[in-house]
Formats: structure tokens, C-alpha cells, sequence
């Protein structure tokens, strides 16, 4: 018998039921929303399962906080975690979410045995690794969505400077989802034509900036809450990736394992997405210049995972 696949969301805040909405009206398979706040997922599940007539979509939309109703899903995007605050790094909040990804994990596995692990919590490339550690999984069916998100961000204000259609936009974010990720000009395009034809290397500069400040910028506007749609949107297009064996070329916090010369870390970086999850790392010839801020990059993540599971340069271990 055929079966539709079946996608949980842990967290049904803001950014949980934008990725909620997103997969169902994509068709890319039903939905449980899961949260631990009771009422709150039924409310989302409900009010979306409403949507679907009017949207023309036709999804089933289950709203729970009990893990047992997650029971069989092909893939599973953790969402849950306390957001990032105004004026709070994203590693700022390593302490609260590691205790949330790390029981959110286990209860997951415990039901879904061979389902796809997208992680949305930040510290992102942190949280993916927890997720990874704790759930016992092989690398490529553990992941962590960041990349997809921050190259949009870099694809918006390129063609918001250049006055262009924004899907002919090409452009791609390696390294961790903080302060230090990388967005690459060299490797970014509008309609072929490479940016650095097309802009000053100033106007690249700042675009490089808001890039990198993109999540914060959202963050210090809201006041409460951090961005949900472009999120959503992000996890929607990995979802569809692996549930229709796409083969996507995209660019997600993958598992390293000497690729770029980094080991048993999480880090954004070009992969092949498709039906058997992270089917490849691809690596991409780097200036001097990017190696050092690419490893700039994984040392703050290191230094995370060190604090969490120790190892070198753990200092003091908060977990
Ligand atoms: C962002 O960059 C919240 O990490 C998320 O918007």
C-alpha cells in the first residue's frame, strides 16, 4: 500500500507553524504538530486543517503533545527551543536548548526509528550535533537547516540592490549560522552573471554584512520572536528534497567528516539532498582567505560542542 509520508513538527510557535503551513500546502505529506504547551498545537493544527479546503490543499493536520501520535514519521523537524532574545547571541542560548533538543531527540527516536532529523534550534550547527549525538542516527539522515535561509537572505538584498527579479538570484552561505557564517561573493549570481560584474565590492561588502546580521536584524525589529516564514520556507524546500528524492543541490549543516579538512563537527555546506537524506558533501575550492574564515567559523561551533560533550578547549563543561 502506498502511504503519504508523514512530516512531525516539535514546536508549534511561530516558526514551527510557518513550516507547518509551508509542507502542507506544498503537499509534501500530513502533519503532526507537537508541542508541550497543551492546547496550543491542536489550536495551529486545527485552524491550518481549515486553511486546506480554502488553499486547495489536503494534508491531515494533527495537533498533539503526546509523542506517541509522531509514531512512524519519515522526517521530523525540531523546532522547539527557547528564541533567540534582543542583544542575545545565538550561542547565548546553547545552555537552554541543548537540555530541549537533547529530551526532544530521545523521545523522537523512541518513535520514529528511521525518520530524517531536521534541526531548525539554535545554536543551529550546535543543536544539529546534539541531535546527531543523542538520537544515535548515521550523519546523513541528521541535519540542520541554516543555509538554505541565509542564502535566501543574501539572494534578497542582492536583488533589492540591483533592482532584479529576485528568483534569478544565485548565491550561497557556508560555515556555522552565526556572527562568523560565510557568504561567499565569488560563488554568487543573477541570472549567471556574476555579482562582482554587477556591484562594487562596497555594496558587496554591506550586503555581506546584513547576510551575516540577518536573523538578528529580524530579532532587535519583533522585539519578541524571531523570523518564521523565510525559515519555514527554508525547511520546506529540505522536506521536499528528501521526500521526493530530488537530489537538491543545496546548502545545509551537514555532518563533517574531512571534507573542508574539519572532523566530527556540523557546518553549512553544499550537499545532495534526496531520498537517502545528506547523500554527499560537496566541496568547493576556497581563497586562502575563506579557508581561515570557514575555520574561524567551525572553531566557534567546536568550542560549543566542547562545552557540551567535552573535549579540547571545553573549559568549564555547563552540561
Ligand atoms: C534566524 O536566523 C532564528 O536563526 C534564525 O532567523
Amino acid at each position: 500500500m502506498f502511504k503519504r509520508p508523514k512530516v512531525t513538527i516539535v514546536g508549534a510557535g511561530a516558526t514551527g507553524s510557518a513550516t507547518a503551513h509551508r509542507i502542507a500546502a506544498m503537499g509534501l505529506g500530513d502533519v503532526v504538530l507537537l508541542d508541550v504547551v497543551p492546547g496550543i498545537p491542536q489550536g495551529r493544527a486545527l485552524d491550518l486543517q481549515q486553511a486546506a479546503p480554502l488553499e486547495g490543499f489536503d494534508a491531515r493536520i494533527t495537533g498533539t503533545n503526546d509523542y506517541a501520535d509522531t509514531a512512524g514519521s519519515d522526517v521530523v523537524v525540531i523546532t522547539a527551543g527557547s528564541p533567540r532574545k534582543p542583544g542575545m547571541t545565538r550561542e547565548d542560548l546553547l545552555r537552554v536548548n541543548y537540555a530541549i533538543v537533547k529530551s526532544v531527540t530521545e523521545n523522537i527516536v523512541r518513535y520514529s526509528p528511521d525518520c530524517y532529523l531536521i534541526v531548525l534550534t539554535n545554536p543551529l550547527d550546535v543543536m544539529t550535533y546534539v541531535a546527531y549525538k543523542e538520537s544515535g542516527f548515521d550523519a546523513s539522515k541528521v541535519m540542520g537547516q541554516s543555509g538554505i535561509l541565509d542564502s535566501a537572505r543574501f539572494r534578497t538584498f542582492l536583488a533589492l540592490e540591483l533592482g532584479v527579479a529576485l528568483e534569478d538570484t544565485s548565491a550561497i552561505v557556508l560555515g556555522g549560522h552565526g556572527d562568523a557564517m560565510l557568504p561567499l561573493p565569488r560563488y554568487a549570481s543573477v541570472g549567471g552573471v556574476p555579482v562582482e560584474q554587477l556591484l562594487s565590492s562596497d555594496a558587496i561588502l554591506k550586503i555581506v554584512e546584513r547576510t551575516r546580521n540577518g536573523g538578528g536584524e529580524i530579532v532587535n525589529l519583533l522585539k519578541t520572536g524571531s523570523a518564521s516564514y523565510a525559515p519555514g520556507a527554508a525547511v520546506a524546500e529540505m522536506v521536499e528534497a528528501i521526500v521526493r528524492n530530488k537530489k537538491r543541490v543545496l546548502p545545509v549543516a551537514a555532518y563533517l567528516n574531512g571534507e573542508y579538512g574539519h572532523t566530527d563537527v556540523y557546518a553549512g555546506v553544499p550537499v545532495v539532498l534526496g531520498g537517502n537524506g545528506v547523500e554527499k558533501v560537496i566541496e568547493l575550492e576556497l581563497t586562502t582567505v575563506e579557508k581561515e574564515e570557514f575555520g574561524k567559523s567551525i572553531q566557534v561551533i567546536k568550542t560549543n560542542i566542547y562545552m557540551l560533550y567535552g573535549g579540547e578547549d571545553a573549559g568549564e563543561r555547563v552540561c
